[in-house]
């Protein structure tokens, strides 16, 4: 053969390479409303940016007639491209052959990106849409799926792993997106479960849709597994975009610098007013938050869940920071299981990635009651209180209003290496509000008093003057500074700058032992 025609066949078969399982299971993937393995990374990449590796791969099976067909790329297009001009590896499964199904080559192809990502510092970013293990290769599939987790695990905390879940996703193979960073679905076309809705009928006797179980919305808002909910997948490829703009490409870089035009200077007048005179009344701490960062931009993470803490990516003069939050307008800003979990999880990832964390504190402290307390708040609110202590980035805390009691100490206080405090003129900085506080020291004296009444007010008004403000905290150096609210968003940023050289390290050990 010559050259032209051996360049003749290589097209071919290149084009050959591009078909997937075919026109009729492309028709039947796009009639569901999904986009096929090829388009997604399209639009998920720079234009143009895609190389393609081992387009060529077939599987190695010959079991139940699997030797009749061994189509090129065997299920998943790997390679990698640019977001935004920036390096990443990818691997988008192709669910027309064989159902995106997992082989022992396919897990091949999955694991030579992410070995590729982590010796070069890149983020690893898999589309998933697979039935699972490849049934016909048995232990062979399984052993791949291992192979992955393990590379999950070696790589977490070196480079970002972002998983897209845009179809089904189930079994064990739920755990290679659940241990990696950022985990985005979709509604009406993913879904993650253990077992399906057929296995849970035939154990618990329960009757439950796929969407219910395991659908964007489920993972979303009540089981926390996910942190991107979108509309469409074209939404949930923009968001992963949009995620590149704020994290670095590894735990060694820094991450990029945000373009706002936004003055670093900029008073806000607003701010003198969101907080309501009434200490008891709620605010969404979003007014505040946006009022602060440029131009008012926040990516929020695991945003329908514990919405009673915000965790959210911003830019502040430009430093790409995370935002963790106390929201007063969701059960009052109180930290629960759930709120522990998300934020602890989220500050791990600033902390690991070297993403200076931003606290924004008004939190009357932990939620009581039994199904917190069997639940588990004590090891899941341990979780934050470690987080926070272990984290090394420079830390900025802004107390807006109460920070009670063990809330005060976990929600990055001076205590636990904070780096810079700041209180505004509303902060409340106490063991607890003052009813509660009055109700315990002076219960004797109040129900004894001839106007019960009168003698709870005034002993509130004498714990509110004494306690109830930043001063006390101030007077011990506990916050840096009492400033005017107008001033948050300079104060922080001249913060950032100043801590720009940051250097502490933990003592010598294999690894800590947070609380599980
Ligand atoms: C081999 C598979 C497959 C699999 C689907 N296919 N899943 N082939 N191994 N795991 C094939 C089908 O035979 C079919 O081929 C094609 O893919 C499309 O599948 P359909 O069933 O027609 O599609 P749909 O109706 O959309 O249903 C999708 C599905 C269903 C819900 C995912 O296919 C399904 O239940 N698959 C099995 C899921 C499963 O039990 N996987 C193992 C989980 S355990 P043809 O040629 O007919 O079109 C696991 C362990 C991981 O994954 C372990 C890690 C530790």
């Amino acid at each position: 053969m010559s050259m032209r025609e051996k360049l003749d066949l290589l097209s071919q078969r290149r084009a050959e390479s591009e078909l997937g399982g075919g026109a009729e299971r492309l028709k039947a993937q796009h009639d569901k409303g999904k986009l096929s393995a090829r388009e997604r990374l399209e639009v998920l990449l720079d234009e143009g940016s895609f190389v393609e590796l081992d387009r060529f791969v077939t599987h190695r099976s010959s079991d139940f007639g699997l030797d009749k067909s061994k189509p090129y790329g065997d299920g998943v297009v790997t390679g990698y491209g640019k977001i935004h001009g920036r390096l990443v590896y990818v691997f988008s499964q192709d669910f027309t052959v064989f159902g995106g199904s997992l082989s022992e080559a396919h897990a091949g192809k999955i694991c030579k990106v992410m070995d590729l990502a982590v010796q070069n510092g890149a983020p690893v970013i898999g589309l998933n849409d697979s039935g699972g293990a490849r049934i016909q290769e048995g232990v062979v599939s399984l052993g791949g799926y291992a192979d992955i987790f393990l590379r999950n695990t070696m790589a977490s905390g070196v480079v970002p792993q972002i998983s897209a879940i845009l179809g089904p996703c189930a079994g064990g193979a739920v755990y290679s997106p659940a241990i990696t960073d950022f985990v985005y679905m979709v509604r009406g076309t993913s879904y993650m479960f253990v077992t399906g809705p057929n296995v849970v009928k035939t154990v618990t006797h329960e009757d439950v849709t796929m969407e219910q179980l395991g659908g964007a919305d489920t993972h979303g808002g009540t089981s926390g597994v996910s942190h991107f909910t979108a509309g469409t997948e074209l939404e949930c490829l923009e968001g992963i975009r949009t995620l590149m703009r704020f994290i670095p490409s590894n735990n060694v870089d820094a991450a990029p610098k945000g373009v706002a035009v936004d003055p670093r200077d900029r008073r806000d007048e607003a701010l003198l007013d969101v907080v309501p005179d009434n200490a008891n009344k709620p605010y969404d701490i979003h007014d505040v938050i946006r009022r602060v960062v440029d131009d008012g931009e926040i990516l929020e993470v695991q945003k329908d869940f514990a919405g009673n803490i915000v965790c959210a990516f911003a830019h502040l003069g430009g430093h790409s920071v995370g935002i963790v939050a106390n929201q007063p307008a969701v059960l009052a800003g109180v930290l629960d299981i759930n709120a522990s979990m998300k934020a602890a999880r989220f500050i791990r990832f600033c902390d690991a990635f070297n993403i200076p964390i931003v606290t924004f504190e008004d939190v009357p402290g932990f939620l009581p009651g039994v199904t917190q307390e069997h639940g588990g708040i004590i090891k899941h609110g341990a979780k934050l209180l470690y987080a926070y202590c272990e984290a090394t980035v420079p830390k900025l805390t802004v107390i807006t209003r109460k920070a009670y009691g063990g809330a005060y100490d976990v929600m990055s206080s001076k205590h636990i290496r904070s780096d810079v405090n700041l209180a505004w003129p509303t902060a409340e900085i106490a063991v607890m509000g003052p009813k509660g506080a009055v109700e315990i020291l002076f219960k004797k004296e109040i129900a004894e008093a001839k106007d019960p009444q009168a003698a709870m007010d005034a002993r509130v008004a004498e714990y509110t003057d004494k306690f109830a403000n930043p001063y006390v905290a101030a007077a011990r150096g506990y916050v840096d500074d009492i400033i005017d609210p107008r001033d948050t968003r300079p104060r922080l940023i001249d913060a950032l700058d100043m801590l720009q050289g940051k250097r502490q390290s933990m003592p010598r050990k294999k690894h800590g032992n947070i609380p599980l």
